[in-house]
């Protein structure tokens, strides 16, 4: 019989241990993270629930959100950020009843919809949600550009950590990019840096400005998502086998993108609130050349930038021969419609995995 009660702090242990047995796709393609602290997060948010599921007094799965306000539409909405079944306990309706006691949850506080990103080789977790009423709504890119050798930089733009007095200018340009799209609060000079700051290993020292003419022409931050936790590819196609094989041997002679094995742990960096002026499309392809230097002095192999499939930072990326994957955005109207979520801000802190 399966109990259903809320987290207790004991519990995060086994919920790790859980948690590496769980990699999100399928057999062929799937991902895993190695975190230290199950919470952390859910810390990231003002407010979280984890509710778990326990069978014979032993926790086998569990389920967690975040309720979000759209002042503007005066509306409440649940972020559903994951959920979890122990391999040896699936199938028994576990994960259906978490759901369910997870939406009753946020349906008596009066959310309108709840939401979720499911990465595109889950099979599993599209055919759970589905069958509990979710839909389909749309989908965003997860483009990681392999760094490993130095770019060149664009000399017409000074690239510089953010300073005090450039915030409201960066702010406005954040504003105008995404306004319009489902989810962006607009910011306030306030709001931006309390956001940036709240989230551990972000924060204004980690958001640049990229200026042509002194104007802000471009900004973006840049978030060691690592700290969260190691991620690592459970599963990788064939493909990426054969092109590890073939770069491992170019490598001998030039240097070439690094493919993670199977099972190999990497620490990956996410481009946060990448914005651009439209007529300046080069001042955010510098930023991004930027980064990829400053990444490679500290180290690391990947960065990753993600992006409603229709934002036109796409058209950049594409041009640094990124690894492209898909994640659709699921969701499911509590009262009503289901919601219109494209165009979509992708608040960063949902795609910790
Ligand atoms: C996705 C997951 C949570 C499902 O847990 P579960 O407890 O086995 O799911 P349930 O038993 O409640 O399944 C309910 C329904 O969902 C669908 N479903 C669940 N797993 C499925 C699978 N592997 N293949 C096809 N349908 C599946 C079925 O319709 C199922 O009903 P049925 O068993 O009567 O056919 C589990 O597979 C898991 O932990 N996966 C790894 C982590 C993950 O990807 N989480 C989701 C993203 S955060």
């Amino acid at each position: 019989m399966v109990l259903i009660r809320p987290f207790e702090k004991g519990d995060s242990t086994t919920m790790l241990d859980i948690e590496k047995l769980c990699p999100q796709g399928n057999e062929n393609y799937a991902m895993g993270i190695d975190k230290k602290d199950i919470i952390a997060r859910y810390e990231l948010y003002d407010n979280w629930n984890v509710l778990v599921a326990e069978e014979e007094g032993n926790v086998v799965g569990w389920i967690g959100w975040t309720v979000k306000h759209d002042p503007r539409k005066e509306e409440t909405y649940a972020y559903f950020t994951e959920v979890m079944v122990h391999p040896e306990f699936r199938r028994k309706g576990i994960a259906a009843k978490l759901d369910m006691e997870a939406e009753k949850n946020v349906r008596d506080i009066g959310s309108a919809y709840i939401y979720g990103y499911i990465f595109e080789p889950n099979d599993a977790s599209q055919a759970l949600t589905e069958q509990l009423g979710w839909s389909n709504v749309g989908e965003f890119k997860l483009c990681a550009i392999s760094v490993y050798k130095k770019a060149d930089l664009a000399q017409k733009f000074e690239i510089e950590r953010i300073n005090e007095n450039d915030i409201p200018e960066a702010v406005s340009l954040i504003n105008s990019y995404y306004s319009g799209c489902a989810h962006f609060v607009p910011y306030t000079t306030e709001s931006f840096g309390s956001y940036v700051n709240k989230i551990p290993a972000y924060g204004l020292e980690n958001f640049w400005v990229v200026k042509d003419k002194g104007k802000i022409a471009a900004c973006a931050g840049l978030w060691d998502c690592s700290v969260m936790g190691d991620m690592c590819f459970t599963k990788i196609p064939l493909t990426w086998k054969v092109m590890r094989g073939v770069f491992g041997l170019l490598g001998l002679f030039a240097k070439m993108p690094k493919i993670p094995a199977e099972g190999e742990y990497f620490k990956n960096y996410y481009v946060t609130d990448p914005v651009f002026k439209p007529e300046s499309p080069e001042a955010m392809s510098s930023l991004i050349r930027y980064f990829n230097n400053f990444l490679l002095d500290a180290g690391r192999d990947f960065f990753t930038c993600q992006m409603d499939a229709d934002d036109p930072l796409f058209d950049i990326i594409k041009k640094f021969k990124p690894s492209v994957d898909t994640w659709y955005v699921y969701a499911k109207a509590l009262e009503g419609e289901p919601p219109e979520l494209s165009p979509l801000y992708i608040d960063i802190r949902d795609l910790v995995l």
